[in-house]
């Protein structure tokens, strides 16, 4: 059996489509969803979906405690699915190359601090690229730094504006982030 954490700080799309891929597979189990917005829709998302909600502070995030926590769910892999606090040294340390994250840009560009949501797309359009992507990487003590996993690319269009290009982004999401955890969790 494969144990998941799902970090989650928005809408949680990307949560339920791990959770819905992985529904009926014995060999996987979401254990909790940690969220640190207590807006987020990812909450709804979890209840429904029945996987333990863990609602953080910033103070308890950055805690020892925390990751006694965690190391106690004895989890393979924590997965970032739009997750938006930088992770803390010491929770990268306890995990090495056990902590993903996706980017919804081809990285090393359109990453960093600021480039999240919308504001990603945003740039990628106002410098007319010919393409965009999806980046899902391992998670380092840099922003969008670590070692790629996988990249998937779609072209944009003359007329691409960021609201359509988050949704061809989101296709790709979709389509890559489950099968890219169950092959990291296979190897
Ligand atoms: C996704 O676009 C992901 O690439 C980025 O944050 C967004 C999360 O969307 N890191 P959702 O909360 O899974 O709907």
């Amino acid at each position: 059996m494969k144990r998941l954490s799902i970090f989650v700080s928005g809408n949680g799309t990307n949560l339920q489509r791990i959770a819905e891929y992985f529904k009926d597979n014995n060999d996987v189990e979401i254990v909790n969803v940690v969220c640190n917005n207590p807006n987020a829709y990812a909450i709804e998302r979890a209840k429904k979906l029945g996987i333990p909600l863990r609602m953080i502070t910033r103070q308890e995030f950055n805690s020892p405690e925390f990751i006694r926590e965690m190391a106690a769910l004895q989890l393979d892999l924590i997965v970032l699915a739009g997750f938006l606090w930088k992770i803390p040294s010491s929770l990268i340390q306890a995990y090495p190359k056990k902590i993903v994250n996706i980017h919804p840009a081809l990285l090393p560009k359109y990453g960093g601090k600021g480039f999240y949501g919308e504001h990603v797309h945003e740039a990628v359009v106002a410098a007319k690229e010919a393409f965009s992507g999806i980046t899902i990487h391992y998670v380092n003590e840099i922003y969008d730094n670590g070692e790629i996993i996988l990249q998937a690319y779609t072209a944009l269009d003359e007329k691409e504006t960021p609201d359509t290009l988050a949704a061809k982004i989101h296709q790709l999401e979709q389509a890559y982030f489950p099968v890219a955890i169950a092959f990291l969790i296979k190897n």
